[in-house]
């Protein structure tokens, strides 16, 4: 557990290569939740992972569809935005677990929903605006 990971970002560049970072040594199975206001750059992260493992699809916010599944060589990697969704239920909720569980490698935007359901070696990051260009990245826990 390492909760004083406090790191400054000065441009989606910076926060796309911290993306990266987070799944460089990625072995299939981590949950990261992402937090953070809107515009923050929890999908830059995302876009960031994605680049590491060699996804070559664009990563957009998940607009119309709350779950987007992107294969990368010999992992998938999951991106979840759970923008106002309040309450999680039927298959969708059961699918989601699913991927929580699996040995894939999966984000979450706006978990809050879903707090109950986040593993225990779930990572949690929160990014904050400082200004239009700087972002703060702390690990929660
Ligand atoms: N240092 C920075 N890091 C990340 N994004 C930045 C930074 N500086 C400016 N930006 C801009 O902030 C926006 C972040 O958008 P992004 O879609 O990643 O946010 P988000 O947290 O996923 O928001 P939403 O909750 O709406 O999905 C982008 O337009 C990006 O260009
Ligand atoms: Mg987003």
């Amino acid at each position: 557990m390492n909760s004083e990971v406090s790191i400054i970002s000065r441009s989606p560049k910076e926060t796309i290569e911290f993306g990266k970072s987070l799944v460089q040594d990625a072995r299939g199975g981590e949950v990261f939740a992402l937090i953070g206001e809107l515009g923050a750059g929890k999908t830059q992260i995302v876009k960031g992972a994605a680049i590491a493992l060699g996804i070559e699809a664009e990563v957009t916010s998940p607009t119309f569809n709350i779950v987007h599944c992107y294969e990368a060589k010999n992992k998938t990697l999951y991106h979840i935005d759970l923008y106002r969704i309040e309450k999680l239920e039927g298959s969708l909720r059961l699918y989601i677990e699913e991927i929580l569980h699996s040995k894939e490698i999966c984000f979450i935007e706006w978990p809050g929903s879903i707090e109950q359901l986040l593993p225990p070696w779930t990572q949690y990051w929160q990014i904050s605006i400082i200004s239009e260009n700087e972002r703060k990245i702390i690990r929660l826990r």
